[in-house]
């Protein structure tokens, strides 16, 4: 999941594709690298390893600075090749013909040794140089960039979104995706492709977004696209309202805490539309999405990490509260095994990204087992692939995500789950409307509710400074609130590199137990609920064995500060839906400040990508 950016243009393009990576850096920060076409028809490429900024840093000492009307560029999260200078992108073949690719050639092996045959010489270990040398071996055959593209491309098995530029033809830039996005975006006298239209809207606020198999033949001042077949086909101009300051960090030290913060709105801005005093509205997945709901008799979510904790937790709202058959499970696993799919079955993909391959893949599989299932993507990107290929769709309104630690993505998809449980819940008549209205009340109260939480920052931060030193941490829940502890436990390890644990408090005598010792902090999510009492009972089996208490809890819980115990009255009065919501917040807040503390880089966290849009 790396990021790709290109244009071509009358004015110097290097600041642009510049801007562009840095926009695009969630994406992958191992390294990053440039090509311009300069004034003398050369290709002037510069790479460096670690963030966009090194990059930057780099093309500042230039003396003359770097210039040129046609480029690519290049943020690079690495699979083949160790990250290293030597393995950046963009690669250049045969010093004339440069191409940035993000995804993966699978058969890259088999091209690498026909090519040595043909005496190519590698200086990378990547797939990409590979693909860069495939290119420039099908040029030597046609003649022409597009065709080399083209006839290369069909040669290629796994994803790729690729840009390539050749020194010969300097009056256009070719384009092709296949599995990983690609978007083009319009200019006046100018255009450009990118990973993620985000990269682009400091200078255009118009995208075409490429189909699977599309080849784009892009120019300053035309855009020709061919389909699969090679057939030219015309691809809908798209507006985007996202503004260009949307990913600015203002006040906060990190997007993180920036975007913990926004949840209040972020929710409210799901819920707005979708539902009225006492209703969810009709129609909010789509127009028809009620004949659907009315016929289906179970729910299949499929999705990866955080969201994959949403999906997890709904599963206990489905069938605790509509009694409608719900299974859950990693889009990784889902689609290597043979599942049994019904057409009887609503099929949710979750993503924040909308890009996620492994999800992308479940869903594409599950079609193919069962051309009529019916598929529901949540999302929060507009136009991404998952977005595209599902026959309903349900935005989360969060709002850009640029952490690499999903937090209001997380919690705008509970929102989203609850309102497909009530649009669910009223097409087959398993919800009565006082349980509607009250559902519904409660959704109306969260925003406020995570407010409230959020003002326990100071106290959250205190006791961060406790786990700061720690290895190791257990995170308990019961009900639906194990998801939460599974959340809240990947949450600290993503970023503060603590390895964290999450069980089901009843499990804890069936093993885990025996990690407890006064070295071990224990996390524990305490809503009053009618699991509560047993939840107690596991929390005294930690204490009994020395551990160190966390808990997050009611403040009707009953529990008291004492040594060893820590206890945070987050809130109070939480219905089924609104706990799993409001417990989460101290959760993101503590990994948070843990990791600060700790001086981990918060919003890029190391080895990992905001999109992981390969296997
Ligand atoms: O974009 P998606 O929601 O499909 O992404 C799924 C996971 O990659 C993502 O949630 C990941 O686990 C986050 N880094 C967790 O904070």
């Amino acid at each position: 999941m790396c990021g790709i950016v290109g244009a071509i243009a009358e004015r110097n393009i290097t600041p642009i594709l510049l801007e562009g990576l840095r926009r695009l850096e969630y994406r992958g920060y191992d390294s990053a690298g440039l090509v311009v076409l300069d004034a003398h028809n050369h290709l002037q490429r510069r790479r460096a390893m670690g963030k966009v900024e090194a990059l930057a840093q780099l093309l500042a000492s230039d003396t003359p600075q770097l210039g040129g009307s046609l480029g690519l560029a290049h943020t690079r999260w690495a699979t083949h090749g160790v990250p290293s200078e030597r393995n950046a992108h963009p690669h250049i073949s045969c010093e004339r013909l440069a191409i940035v690719h993000n995804g993966i050639i699978e058969n890259h092996a088999a091209l690498r040794a026909q090519l040595i045959e043909l005496g190519y010489a590698f200086t990378s270990d990547t797939d990409t140089e590979v693909a860069a040398h495939w290119i420039e071996h099908r040029l030597r055959e046609s003649g022409d960039l597009l065709s080399a593209v083209r006839s290369a491309v069909a040669d290629f098995d796994g994803a790729y979104a690729l840009g390539v530029i050749c020194r010969d033809e300097p009056q256009h830039l070719v384009a092709a995706r296949k599995g990983s996005p690609l978007v083009v975006g319009l200019g006046l006298g100018e255009n450009f492709i990118a990973s993620d239209a985000a990269a682009l809207l400091p200078v255009t606020q118009r995208f075409i977004y490429l189909e699977d198999g599309d080849i784009a033949d892009i120019r300053r001042d035309s855009i020709a696209i061919f389909d699969v077949q090679g057939a030219p086909v015309t691809r809908p101009i798209k507006q985007s309202s996202q503004s260009a300051h949307a990913a600015d960090k203002g006040n906060y030290q990190h997007f993180m805490q920036k975007e913990i913060h926004e949840q209040p709105r972020a929710v409210a801005d799901t819920l707005e539309g979708r539902i009225s005093e006492h209703n969810v509205l009709a129609g909010i997945f789509g127009v028809r999405a009620d004949e659907v709901f009315q016929r289906i008799q179970r729910v299949q979510i499929i999705a990866c990490g955080t969201s994959f904790h949403a999906g997890l937790t709904a599963r206990y709202w489905f069938e605790d509260i509509l009694g409608l058959p719900c299974q859950v499970e990693v889009a990784s696993e889902f689609r290597y095994r043979n599942p049994v799919i019904s057409d009887d079955t609503l099929f949710v993909t979750l993503s924040q990204s909308g890009e996620t391959a492994d999800t992308l893949a479940a869903l594409h599989d599950a079609k193919a087992r069962c051309p009529q299932l019916a598929t529901l993507t949540i999302c929060n990107v507009p136009e991404s692939s998952l977005v595209r290929a599902s026959d309903l769709v349900f935005m989360t309104h969060a709002g850009p995500e640029i952490g690499v630690a999903s937090t209001k993505a997380f919690t705008t998809q509970l929102i989203a789950l609850a309102l497909l449980l009530l649009s669910i819940g009223k097409a087959q008549d398993r919800l009565t409307a006082e349980q509607e209205a009250r559902i519904v009340g409660g959704l109306m109260r969260i925003p406020g509710k995570i407010a409230e939480a959020l003002k326990h920052e100071k106290r959250i931060l205190k006791l961060a400074k406790k786990l700061v030193k720690k290895r190791h941490a257990l995170f308990l829940g019961r009900g639906a609130m194990y998801p939460i502890a599974m959340e809240g436990a990947l949450k600290l390890k993503e970023i503060s590199y603590i390895h964290a644990e999450a069980y089901p408090a009843g499990e804890l005598k069936h093993g885990p137990l025996a990690l407890v010792d006064d070295t071990m902090p224990v996390i524990a999510i305490a809503p009053q609920d009618d699991l509560l009492a047993k939840l107690k009972s596991n929390l005294e089996e930690v204490r009994a064995r020395g551990g160190e208490l966390f808990v997050f809890a009611d403040e009707n819980a009953g529990l008291q500060e004492s040594d060893g115990i820590h206890v945070v009255p987050v809130t109070s009065h939480v219905g089924r839906i609104s706990k799993t919501i409001i417990f989460t917040i101290p959760l993101q807040l503590l990994a948070y400040h843990v990791a600060v503390l700790r001086g981990t880089d918060v919003d890029k966290p190391r080895n990992l990508a905001k999109s992981v849009t390969v296997e």
